[in-house]
């Protein structure tokens, strides 16, 4: 049996990037997409996803770089459409969970699932549903609907 505590600063993070792309570099879908299609340098790679989620999580990574870019080169290369992402999102998810449980651990699964949707869309120039507003679910509605009367004039 394992302990497993929040993530709380950049050793745990440390260990959830590290072992995430572990599993992303063994998987089916995901694998050859790093290893084979973008060529990618782990020496380089992996200190920068550091950044990016302490960046994330705790605003002190220092994260700096084009998300939207460097995921768009891959479009007319490879798949990178929603079974992509779906699957990164699973191993995700699955390691988060793993590894740790808490606040954090919560957030950052958040944070990561709204990130998927955006890169996404964006790289696949799909539309942004949350524009349309013949697409909002009853809950956006009700959330942006409130949004507009506590928003100062
Ligand atoms: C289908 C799913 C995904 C694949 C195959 C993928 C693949 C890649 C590859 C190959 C790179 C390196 C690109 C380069 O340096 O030229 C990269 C960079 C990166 N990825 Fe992903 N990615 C996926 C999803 C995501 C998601 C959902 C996130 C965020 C939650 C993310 C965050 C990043 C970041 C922050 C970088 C560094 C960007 C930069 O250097 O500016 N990726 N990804």
């Amino acid at each position: 049996m394992t302990d497993t505590t929040d993530i709380l600063g950049r050793e745990e993070i440390i260990r959830l990037v590290d072992r995430f792309y572990e599993k992303v570099r063994d998987d089916e879908t995901l694998g050859f997409i790093f290893d084979k299609v973008a060529g990618i340098d782990w020496d380089a790679h992996l200190p920068k996803m550091y950044a990016f989620w302490q960046t994330v999580l705790f605003r002190d990574g220092g994260f700096r770089g084009d998300p939207i870019g460097k995921h768009a080169r891959l479009v007319p290369l490879t798949h990178m459409g929603r079974e992509q992402f779906d699957r990164w999102l699973e191993i995700f998810e699955e390691t988060v969970d793993e590894l740790f449980t808490g606040e954090n651990a919560t957030h950052i699964k958040a944070c990561a699932t709204d990130m998927a949707n955006v890169i996404h869309s964006k790289i696949n120039a799909i539309p942004d549903a949350r524009f349309d507003p013949a697409k909002l679910t009853d809950e956006q509605r009700a959330k942006y609907a409130a949004y507009r009367e506590t928003k100062p004039e």
